[in-house]
């Protein structure tokens, strides 16, 4: 006789969730997805009423349409190779109509708080005062959404005479016509950020505590992120091949006077620019070392130069956060979280995270795998290793990590996109064989009160 399948909670219909839920919609698992704004797409809804989106409006996607796309939805043809955020967005809501499991989410549904009951089931509350049961809890809660600004805050910004705001909330380059902008950053939002402002500043300033390799959006005439990459040839021979291109097209960095980057191509998140080497070389962008401190209406860089700013961008990155766990139960202190292959915890069965990585690459083919694993585990098609194994895999993972990248909290969910879904296929497999051996018990059973029905209002 089948076992009933255990109810599943799952949290947020951006990219990832949505990926996730279409693999749980076809194979049949049993779940509801939470969703804090009217539609589905997260991020990539520009103004998106959950205010978490840090769309601007003119982003466009800086991973190439074919790497971006899922496997079974190819994006439109007529798409261009790094489309519009809104033709992004328009993707994401056609690939849940195709697949037919709109009903299954509920919008405008933000989750509140989320508890785990010693020994198991999950009590799931939401905005309007319900909670419910569930046997599992898969979080798609996204990662760039909470703002870090510098830490700790530059001398002097308190009392800043100019505006302050973080990447976060940026619209358009409106806020910088006839201003002098500074951006601090050297990752994707800085070079955005620093090319529109450039356009319409008096001058912009980028400035930055470390280099970074600048990657163009087309290498070899194509999207660069479409070079083949073997997962099988050894990584440092890659690197090798990849850091020799880069090099041959950007040159020395330290002659457009930006930082000489202190690692090799692949030991940083990528920053792709298309166009920031060009704007920096027609004088419409100025270098700068990291600000030292704010001063008045001046800000003063690492080297002693000062200049008189209106307007102060940072583009220091993002905290990954839970707000509906209580901290002791998980939480992401600088961005540390472990987990085996980014989505299992490695004490607790029945808590998965979906799209916590940083490809180089982009995230949804990979939220897509994660989504099809998660739904083998569930079925009991796939099991867990040991659990002594599995923390040795996690401890791994980190080490290489933390020798691999530039210690930074931007670098703990770092994964390489081919490498990821070729080991993850691995993996599974070598699951489905344990889950055999084991008589496909399900991991987790099914012990919550139906999710209609409200525990406590
Ligand atoms: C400016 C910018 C540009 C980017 N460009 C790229 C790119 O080109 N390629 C790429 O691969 N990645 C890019 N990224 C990374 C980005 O994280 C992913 O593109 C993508 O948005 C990840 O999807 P997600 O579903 O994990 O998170 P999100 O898109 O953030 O979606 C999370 C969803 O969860 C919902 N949610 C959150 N908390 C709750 C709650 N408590 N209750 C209910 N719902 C909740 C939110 O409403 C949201 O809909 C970019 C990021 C930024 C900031
Ligand atoms: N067009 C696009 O598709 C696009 C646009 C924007 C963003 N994104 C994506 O969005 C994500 C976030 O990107 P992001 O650029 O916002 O953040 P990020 O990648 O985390 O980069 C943060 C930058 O700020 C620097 N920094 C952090 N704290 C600092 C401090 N106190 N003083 C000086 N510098 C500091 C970091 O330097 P260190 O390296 O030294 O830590 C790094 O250069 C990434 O995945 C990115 O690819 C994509």
């Amino acid at each position: 006789m089948s076992q009933p399948l255990p109810t599943v909670a799952l949290i947020g219909a951006g990219s990832s969730g949505i990926a996730v839920a279409k693999a749980l919609h076809e194979r049949g698992v049993p779940f509801d997805c939470f969703e804090a704004s009217d539609r589905v797409g997260g991020n990539w809804v520009f103004g998106n009423r959950n205010g978490m989106s840090a769309a601007y409006r003119d982003l466009h996607i800086n991973t190439s349409r074919d790497r971006m796309e899922y496997s079974d939805f190819p994006m439109p043809k007529d798409y261009p190779d790094y489309p519009h955020h809104s033709q992004i967005a328009s993707y994401f809501d056609a690939y849940v109509d195709h697949f037919g499991f709109r009903d299954r989410i509920r919008f405008e549904t933000k989750i509140e708080r989320v508890a785990r009951r010693d020994g198991g089931v999950y009590e799931v509350t939401t905005d309007d005062g319900v909670t419910l049961e569930y046997d599992v809890v898969l979080v798609a809660n996204g990662h760039h959404w909470d703002p870090r600004w510098p830490e700790p805050a530059f001398e002097g910004a308190d009392t800043f005479e100019g505006e302050q705001l973080h990447a976060h909330a940026y619209v358009d380059n409106s806020i910088f016509e006839g201003r002098n902008a500074v951006i601090l950053g050297m990752g994707n939002s800085a070079m955005d950020i620093a090319v529109e402002s450039s356009y319409v500043a008096n001058d912009t300033y980028l400035a930055a505590r470390r280099g970074a390799w600048i990657v163009p959006k087309y290498l070899l005439g194509r999207p660069s992120d479409q070079l083949k990459n073997d997962p099988r040839v050894p990584f440092k021979v890659r690197q090798w091949f990849i850091h020799k291109l880069i090099q041959s097209q950007v040159g020395d960095l330290t002659r457009y006077g930006l930082p000489k980057p202190d690692h090799k191509f692949g030991e940083a998140h990528p920053t792709v620019s298309g166009r920031i080497l060009d704007r920096i070389q027609h004088g419409r962008i100025t270098p700068k070392p990291n600000i030292r401190r704010l001063d008045g209406r001046f800000v003063e860089f690492e080297d002693g130069s000062r200049v008189e700013a209106d307007v102060v961008v940072y583009c220091t990155g993002y905290k990954i956060t839970f707000p509906f766990f209580d901290e002791g139960f998980i939480s992401a202190p600088d961005n540390h979280i472990e987990l085996f292959r980014r989505v299992f915890h490695p004490a607790l069965p029945d808590l998965m995270f979906i799209g916590l990585l940083q490809p180089l690459g982009a995230i949804m083919p990979l939220a897509e795998a994660q989504g099809q694993w998660l739904a083998d585990y569930l079925k009991g098609e796939y099991a867990l290793p040991p659990r002594a194994e599995l923390e040795a895999d996690v401890r791994a993972d980190q080490e290489a990590m933390r020798k691999r990248y530039v210690a930074s909290k931007r670098h703990t969910i770092q994964v390489d996109f081919d490498d990821y879904l070729f080991e993850l296929d691995k993996e599974r497999r070598a699951g489905a064989q344990r889950a055999r051996e084991r008589g496909f018990a399900l991991p987790v059973p099914a012990r919550a009160a139906r999710p209609d029905e409200a525990v406590a209002a």
